[in-house]
């Protein structure tokens, strides 16, 4: 059974060709919407995208031609396939019109069905193949490309498999390299609006005079220098995902704007006064104390609750140091191959002092340690490989504090440990004379 189903929503008013076409398709393997009336068909169009939409014509209020109308004009790239137990001549010539790429009467056969859909779907991947999709299939394999087996992370990886298929907003928190930009591509390009762009945007360098105009657009004569109508990341990300980076960040103008779009679904453009529907999904990250920008008056309380309908911590890497050693095999698989042409190992005691450091950067700056060292090893990577301040790094518990003088005990300890007891170098390294280091040994 293929996994990759394919979304087809069937529209028709009678209740029994409905369920006849859900059936059938299911039994084709398709993931199948169904509709009983244009009304009903629009508001599930707008939520997710389809590979293909199967419409009856004469349907009461609204009949199928406009449907394929507008769905021609608002999704032109999705095949439509027209069922219709009335083959007149006019009828066919209007569907024909209307850009329906095939039709079917009723009654029809399992196997013309399935004739059918095959070759309107086969039609709709060739034609997506030859606008857009390229880059974001590229990008989809992200997605795999996070490892991690600890409870916390696994708590992250659930979460986004419950949001992915479904508009809510998310707020990703987490210190700086913690893999938020990762998550919320995973959101994305996992979920069922993974084939819509994903534009990502950080707040954080762009301007505040200039925010506004670059995520809502702006008119001709807006300002100085707009001299022509310019759509914003919001209509770029239509249909898709997009991402808010450092959304703490936003100027409080925009952070206006911001929820005025998030609770109306609309924008408008700097220097226009025309509302615009936009029809996308929101995942903004921080790793600013969002809570504390609040009580500084820097941040909407607002805004921060419209943005957590779901919320997700990534947690630092150093609560999740069973992390570690996945992270180091997926790295030295990646760079190992991109710099070496084959796969390096590392020995264990340098491993076990990767494990050991606390990792303030998180993951980001243990995949730039691996990274460096797969680049200077010989052989396999040793602590000879990695960089200074992780061999000096001292083993304590985290958030356990102990005296200062016992601290230096400790760390005596270990620079000792590291020049195999010589105290001449142990001195060199700690800058301190060696007669110093024999008063604070005895
Ligand atoms: N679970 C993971 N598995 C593998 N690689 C990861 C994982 N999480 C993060 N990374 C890698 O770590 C690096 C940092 O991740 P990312 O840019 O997503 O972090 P961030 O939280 O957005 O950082 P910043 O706050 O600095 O913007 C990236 O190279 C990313 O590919
Ligand atoms: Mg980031």
């Amino acid at each position: 059974m293929p996994l990759n189903q394919e979304n087809i929503l069937i529209v028709d008013d009678d209740i029994k060709i409905l369920e006849l076409l859900t059936r059938r398709l299911k039994e084709f393997n398709y993931h199948v919407f169904k509709a009983i009336s244009v009304r009903e068909a629009l508001f599930i169009l707008k939520d997710t995208p389809m590979d293909l939409l199967i419409t009856d014509i004469q349907m009461p209020e609204v009949d199928g031609i406009q449907l394929l109308k507008y769905a021609n004009e608002r999704y032109p790239k999705m095949p439509k396939l027209v069922v219709t137990g009335y083959p007149s001549v006019d009828g066919a010539l209007e569907v024909l019109k209307s850009g329906a790429m095939d039709y079917l009467t009723k009654p029809f056969t399992k196997a013309e069905l399935k004739i059918a859909v095959e070759k309107a779907l086969e039609q709709g991947r060739k034609h997506q193949a030859s606008i857009v999709s390229v880059p974001s299939r590229a990008k989809n394999q992200q997605f795999n490309e996070m490892v991690g087996d600890s409870t916390t992370f696994n708590q992250v990886l659930s979460i986004i498999d419950r949001v992915k298929d479904n508009r809510a907003t998310v707020l990703i928190q987490g210190e700086s390299g913690t893999g938020k930009e990762l998550v919320a591509r995973s959101i994305h390009y996992s979920g069922k609006y993974g084939k819509g762009p994903f534009i990502a945007v950080n707040c954080g360098a762009i301007p505040d005079n200039l925010q506004e105009a670059e995520l809502f657009g702006y008119t001709k004569g807006a300002f100085t220098g707009a001299d022509q109508d310019r759509n914003g990341f919001f209509q770029a990300a239509s249909g898709g995902t997009l991402f808010l980076d450092e959304i703490g960040t936003a100027c409080l103008d925009v952070q206006t704007k911001l929820l005025r779009a998030l609770q109306e679904k609309e924008i408008t453009k700097v220097g226009s006064r025309t509302l615009e529907k936009v029809d996308l999904r929101i995942v903004a990250a921080t790793n600013m104390d969002l809570l504390e920008e609040i009580k500084k008056k820097n941040f909407r309380e607002d805004l921060y609750y419209r943005l957590t309908v779901v919320e997700i911590k990534v947690p630092p890497l150093r609560k999740r140091k069973s992390d570690i050693p996945l992270l180091v095999d997926r790295f030295l698989q990646k760079y190992g191959m991109e710099y070496r042409d084959r796969l390096l190992r590392i020995d264990s005691e340098a491993l076990k002092i990767l494990e050991r450091y606390p990792w303030p950067g998180n993951i980001r700056e243990l995949e730039n340690v691996v990274q460096r060292a797969v680049i200077m090893a010989d052989g396999s990577i040793g602590i000879k490989d990695l960089p200074d301040f992780l061999k000096y790094e001292i083993d304590f518990p985290e958030e356990e504090f102990i005296p200062l003088k016992d601290m230096e005990k400790k760390y005596i300890k270990r620079v000792l440990l590291y020049t195999n007891g010589n105290k001449s170098k142990a001195a060199e390294i700690l800058q301190i004379s060696r007669k110093t280091l024999r008063d604070k040994l005895d």
